[in-house]
């Protein structure tokens, strides 16, 4: 027999709940603040940007929260996703270890947000909504929210990062086929984005801004939501069937992971695949070594601050005890538009402050040698946000190596890069370059913390 490659599960078997990490915190989570009283949000403080049913979720502490039906129905034009053995690349790197992928790229926007993306329109739809804004670093959130509103009839109105606007035409012109609307950010089409604009005509713009351009439409009208992609509570347990399916497979293989890895920009791909493994692990189970991986560029968990913060720059949102670099923070035009965002998701933030996750930094350069390495052996060329976790995989496979440890490393491939091939050319003709910011840039931008 030859060995297996994928672990593919049957439709029937698309988990039928999502996993919520809340109800097994060591400790709980600091609560969110009204940014004018700093008293913890209310649920009445959210209505005017999410859903009720989003609300609850996102402040729920139950363990485990049912995947409606159309939700799943939706999920199955995808759903199971394979477990890859990377067979080919072990024998490249001639490491021992045993290498898993969770291959999110199969969706039909191409990453893992859509596991998100269909929830959400999901119980927008179902309470009412009209339209929904929301912003994109990379293109490929607002690309998942663009065919969500499709499956279920809503308006979408998307903000783009303008340098990912210039670099990415392909993915505005996919947003557009769904039916979404989408405008470069920061805009003059909304308070917050001419604020920046008077500052900062050529402004590149940042996730930060184009939150506050999206939030800022959303709570004008009545028929309007807003939706997020990554970050909050409720996007961390959508993305969590994605690490349920996995416990599944790795169990078909009659395996376990020693560590999992994922590329951390706000911390949902990470979070999806890390948590449910975390969870058993907190409950008692195996332990697990998590690794979240982040860009030398936008050093959130790895030299940012845990503290209260905004979630985004114009200052429309409440606050959030995470990681930050600072609302302020505008980091350099590098290639992984998706992990270019100042703060972290609060539960990724407290369980490493907590000890349960290790944060490591990688510059661009290494990532794009590593996503070629792994394009070669395994036939796929990961979403350069993903060559950040294909990085970390590969030096620990080669750690393996070196130590002649077997190790099952599982991480995240969490989308492909086929609409990322500018990035690619740019690299492989010596374009690119690591670009760090200053400890002086990076002090200015925490200087702007508010008190709490
Ligand atoms: C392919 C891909 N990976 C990772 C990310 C980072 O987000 P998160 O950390 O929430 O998974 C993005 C965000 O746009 C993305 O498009």
């Amino acid at each position: 027999m030859p060995e297996t490659v994928k672990t593919v599960l049957a439709e029937s078997q698309l988990p039928r709940h999502w996993y919520n990490i809340n109800a097994d915190l060591p400790e709980p989570l600091a609560p969110v603040l009204n940014p004018q009283t700093h008293e913890p949000v209310t649920p009445d403080d959210l209505a005017p940007i999410f859903p009720r049913a989003v609300i609850e979720q996102e402040m729920s502490t139950e363990r485990e929260i049912g995947i409606p039906g159309p939700v799943r129905d939706a999920y199955r034009q995808w759903r199971p996703t394979p477990l890859y053995r990377a067979r080919r690349l072990e024998h490249a790197l001639q490491t021992p270890a045993r290498i898993y992928y969770k291959y999110e790229g199969v969706s039909p926007a191409g990453s893992h947000k859509p596991n998100t993306a269909i929830p959400q329109a999901f119980y927008n739809h179902a309470e009412g909504v009209r339209r929904i804004t929301t912003e994109t670093g990379a293109g490929q959130w607002g690309s998942s929210l663009a065919l969500a509103g499709a499956m279920f009839e809503l308006e979408i109105a998307v903000y783009m990062v303008r340098v990912s606007y210039e670099q990415k035409p392909y993915r505005r012109a996919f947003m557009e086929s769904f039916g979404a609307h989408c405008i470069a950010s920061p805009s003059d089409t909304t308070a917050a984005g001419r604020a920046v604009l008077a500052e900062h005509p050529d402004s590149t713009g940042s996730l930060g801004i184009a939150i506050s351009e999206a939030v800022e439409l959303a709570a004008e009208r009545e028929d309007t939501k807003y939706a997020l992609g990554s970050v909050l509570n409720h996007v961390l347990l959508h993305q969590t069937v994605a690490g349920l399916e996995a416990q599944v497979q790795l169990e078909m293989v009659d395996d376990y992971p020693d560590m999992v890895i994922g590329c951390t920009g706000g911390g949902s791909n990470f979070a999806g695949l890390a948590f449910p493994f975390l969870g058993e692990q907190l409950r008692g189970g195996r332990k697990v070594d998590f690794v979240a991986v982040e860009p030398a560029a936008c050093p959130t968990l790895t030299r940012g601050r845990f503290a209260y913060d905004w979630g985004d720059t114009g200052h429309l949102t409440p606050l959030t005890k995470m990681h930050t670099l600072g609302s302020g923070f505008v980091p350099p035009g590098f290639h992984a538009g998706g992990l270019r965002y100042h703060g972290m998701a609060p539960q990724v933030s407290h369980l490493t402050a907590l000890g349960y996750i290790r944060p490591r930094a990688y510059g661009q350069l290494e990532c794009f040698a590593a996503g070629l390495e792994f394009a070669r052996a395994e036939g796929i060329i990961p979403a350069p946000e993903a060559n950040h976790a294909v990085k970390a995989t590969i030096d620990e496979a080669i750690r393996c190596r070196e130590a002649g440890e077997s190790k099952a490393l599982l991480f995240n491939l969490c989308g492909h890069g086929h609409f990322d091939m500018q990035a690619y050319t740019d690299y492989l003709a010596g374009r690119l370059s690591d670009e760090h910011t200053s400890d002086a840039e990076q002090a200015m931008a925490l200087s702007g913390l508010p008190q709490v």
